[in-house]
């Protein structure tokens, strides 16, 4: 059977940053609660008049260039955003036209902090089954526009950017499995409510909601249980793996996962501190990021992970 691949990797963070120090002037916070409460230093935000689909397309086009593959052989892109430029089109269907992409199906699919999983859980289907040979995943998250810039427990954790991979159909190892869940009865604990007229929740504006300590609670449950599973599952060691890189939502909240898996924060790769929690982008931009810089090497393993609003949560384990 084959496998699917990774071959090229991509990213996007905005030119703006926005320190703790510039925050604790607009609201009453400070450097030291956010740095000790989720080891978050500045994150970058999206300029006014830049789109979601632009910073994915910057991307995308670093990923598929470190492919080294022409833009036709994509025949599947799958998008991920929760601050999308419209309610339809797509912004898969967006950046299929900007990149200059004539023919392949193209959507969003929404699992929140957990859309890079999810999209790689799809492409591996995809491919897998022969529906599609080349996959192109963009990440794309301006959360700083579904922020209440007023509410100090959602507004310092989140930041701005993009990361996209390229996975083709193969016959060496690629991506060994995934594992997505979810349990919608934890809905209300973290939302963005959509304010169109007539709706039943009346909510005038499109701004995260978020019971931050509950979700912790889940969050770090979720995480260790899920990491232990889908080794389990796939009769792989603690030992085997070389590096763990999760979601960004809180640092505190890795550690405690690196912690369950036996790993030491050297192997885990971290973007928190520079980026703040860039949702479904996060996983890409550190993935990118790592195996830029050369930490991550051909042959190793990866154990990614990511817990978000839906709930939704998954793991993939990538050998690279
Ligand atoms: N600056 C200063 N003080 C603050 C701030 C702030 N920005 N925000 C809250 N506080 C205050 C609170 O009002 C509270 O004060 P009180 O004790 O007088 O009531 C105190 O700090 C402690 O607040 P807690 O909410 O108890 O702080 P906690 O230790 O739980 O940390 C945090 C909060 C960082 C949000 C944490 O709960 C967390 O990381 N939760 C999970 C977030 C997450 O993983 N989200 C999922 C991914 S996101 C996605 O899917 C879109």
């Amino acid at each position: 059977m084959k496998y699917a691949r990774l071959i090229g990797t991509g990213s996007y963070l905005p030119e703006h940053i926005l320190t703790n120090e510039e925050l604790s002037k607009r609201i009453e916070t400070s450097d030291d609660w956010i740095w000790q409460r989720a080891g978050i230093r500045s994150r970058h935000t999206i300029a006014d008049g830049q789109s979601t689909t632009n910073m994915a397309e910057i991307a995308a086009r670093q990923a598929i260039d470190a492919a080294g593959i022409p833009l036709e052989s994509i025949d599947l892109i799958i998008g991920t955003t929760s601050s999308p430029d419209y309610i339809f089109p797509s912004m898969a269907c967006i950046l299929q036209r900007q990149l200059g992409i004539k023919s392949c199906p193209a959507f969003d699919l929404q699992a929140a902090c957990s859309g890079f999983i999810y999209a790689l859980s799809v492409a591996n289907q995809f491919i897998r089954s022969g529906a599609a040979k080349t996959v192109l995943i963009a990440c794309s998250e301006a959360s700083s526009r579904i922020m209440n810039w007023e509410d100090r427990t959602t507004c310092v954790l989140f930041g701005d950017g993009a990361g996209a991979v390229v996975l083709t159909a193969s016959d060496e190892p690629g991506l060994l499995a995934t594992l997505i869940n979810a349990a919608g009865e934890y809905g209300d604990l973290l939302y963005v409510p959509n304010p169109l007229p007539g709706q039943q929740n009346q909510e005038t504006h499109a701004h995260m909601k978020m019971r931050g300590k509950e979700v912790f609670k889940v969050a770090v449950n979720t995480l260790g249980a899920i990491a232990e599973q889908i080794l389990t599952e796939n009769n792989i060691e603690q030992s085997e793996l070389d590096w763990l890189i999760p979601h960004q939502a809180n640092v505190r909240i890795i550690e405690a996962t690196a912690k369950k898996l036996g790993l030491s924060m050297e192997q885990v790769v971290l973007t928190i501190a520079k980026q703040g929690n860039t949702s479904s982008a996060s996983i890409p931009l550190a993935l990118n990021e790592a195996i830029r810089d050369g930490r991550v090497k051909p042959g190793q393993l990866l154990l990614l992970e990511a817990f978000g609003g839906g709930f939704a949560w998954g793991a993939a384990l990538l050998r690279y």
